[in-house]
């Protein structure tokens, strides 16, 4: 919410590349992750960017410039994070319900694992033993986040090892003789409340003396972002205060101190996002005003997926009287961005511009009703570069085996 292009740029963004575009402001990510570096400068902490919420190859590498590890959720991922120049050691693989041949994969590449069920973890252990060291995600019980979509930690999550089912990792581990590295914690998304985080480290304490190698704690991401003026963004300074005096307090029994590792993915990339559409068609209804853009959920699908609120603004009518409106998709499906808005006065053809957009926009769209994809635009030092080309036609046809019928 806290843009920083103006309505100018976008603008000439939108005429040069054409809309629907996706564009990403790099200063704002560095903006981002310094908060997080300044915040944390006193504890020995790593952010590994949890790059599902934006895996465009040259943002991997613009926070690979400012010095940021990698969080992975695919192998995909962990080869998309290679090709932009991670190191192995910089990539976290955190693997959830996948077949063992991709953590064989992950371990090839050498990257850093976290394993999130004891299935997985036995056919680690007989096939690795103590020769590569692994981390294990916990399931702490605890509820976060922002709606129940993406919250990730509580007692019917099926992310991560209940952590009453402790002594049968212990019981693999020494079967094995496993190198547990890390253990690993992620609650949710839009997390806003610190003490969260806090409860979490607080389940961790009981469990990290069983874990005689550790070297890491992984507390996973979820830090909330502003989406409207007036709304909070998680307390990073304090949550560095807490997690401080929480590790001091409780100093690894095994004389080792532990470095805490964070992955946060909206947090570094939300804001830095911005989603630019055009108005197709103005529908006056009795009762309703409909603006309907060029795109739809199959480009943002946030809204309708979980209420997600987007702030929209008109760049074309910056000083229009405002209206209420409600903004629509082109999806043939009920699809709506927001209901009940008041936005500057729109004209068909003006360009609206939809806040937040960095985090999981792109990343979720779809080609739903044959519709193409947006290119995407990275701003960096004032200049605007294409970094994903717009769909094509052939695009949509590439993988279909025709036959011959
Ligand atoms: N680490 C793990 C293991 C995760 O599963 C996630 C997100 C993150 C880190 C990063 O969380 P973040 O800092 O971005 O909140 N599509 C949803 C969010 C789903 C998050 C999934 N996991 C949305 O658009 O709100």
């Amino acid at each position: 919410m806290n843009q920083h292009l103006t309505a100018r740029q976008l603008t000439d963004i939108a005429n040069e590349f054409g809309t629907p575009v996706y564009v990403y402001h790099a200063e704002k990510i560095a903006e981002q992750y310094q908060k997080l570096k300044s915040a944390f400068r006193e504890s020995d902490t790593v952010f590994f960017y949890a790059c599902k919420a934006l895996t465009n190859v040259n943002i991997l590498k613009y926070l690979r410039s400012l010095g940021a590890c990698l969080d992975c959720s695919s192998i995909n991922e962990v080869k998309i994070g290679l090709l932009a120049g991670f190191s192995p050691q910089k990539i976290l693989y955190t693997s959830n319900g996948i077949a063992f041949d991709e953590i064989e994969e992950a371990r090839n590449a050498g990257v850093h694992i976290n394993i999130d069920s004891l299935s997985n973890l036995e056919k680690f252990g007989k096939k690795y033993g103590h020769g590569y060291p692994v981390g294990i995600r916990l399931r702490p019980n605890i509820l976060a986040g922002g709606n129940l979509k993406i919250s990730t930690g509580h007692d019917k999550s099926k992310f991560g090892i209940p952590v009453e089912q402790l002594d049968k990792v212990l019981t693999l581990v020494e079967k094995y003789d496993l190198f547990i590295r890390d253990l690993h914690i992620h609650t949710g998304s839009d997390i806003k409340d610190v003490d969260i985080f806090v409860k979490g480290i607080e389940v961790l304490f009981d469990i990290i003396p069983h874990f005689k190698e550790l070297e890491f704690i992984d507390l996973g991401g979820g830090f909330k972002v502003p989406y409207k003026s007036g709304d909070a963004e998680t307390d990073i300074p304090l949550l560095a205060k807490k997690v401080k005096e929480a590790f001091a307090n409780h100093p690894n029994p095994n004389g080792r101190p532990l470095q805490i590792w964070f992955e946060p993915g909206k947090f570094l990339v939300s804001e830095c996002g911005y989603f630019i559409t055009q108005v197709n068609v103005m529908k006056e209804t009795p009762g309703l005003t409909f603006a309907g853009v060029n795109s739809g959920f199959n480009h943002l699908i946030r809204p309708m997926f979980y209420d997600a609120y987007h702030q929209i603004e008109n760049i074309s009518n910056l000083n229009g009287a405002e209206n209420i409106y409600t903004v629509v998709g082109n999806i043939c499906e009920t699809d709506t961005f927001a209901s009940g808005r008041k936005i500057r006065e729109i004209r068909e053809g003006d360009f609206l511009v939809f806040y937040n957009a960095g985090a999981y926009g792109f990343e979720m769209s779809s080609n739903f009703n044959s519709r193409l994809k947006p290119a995407e635009v990275m701003v960096k030092d004032g200049k605007a570069s294409l970094i994903r080309r717009r769909e094509v036609f052939d695009d949509l046809l590439r993988n279909q085996v025709m036959s011959d019928q």
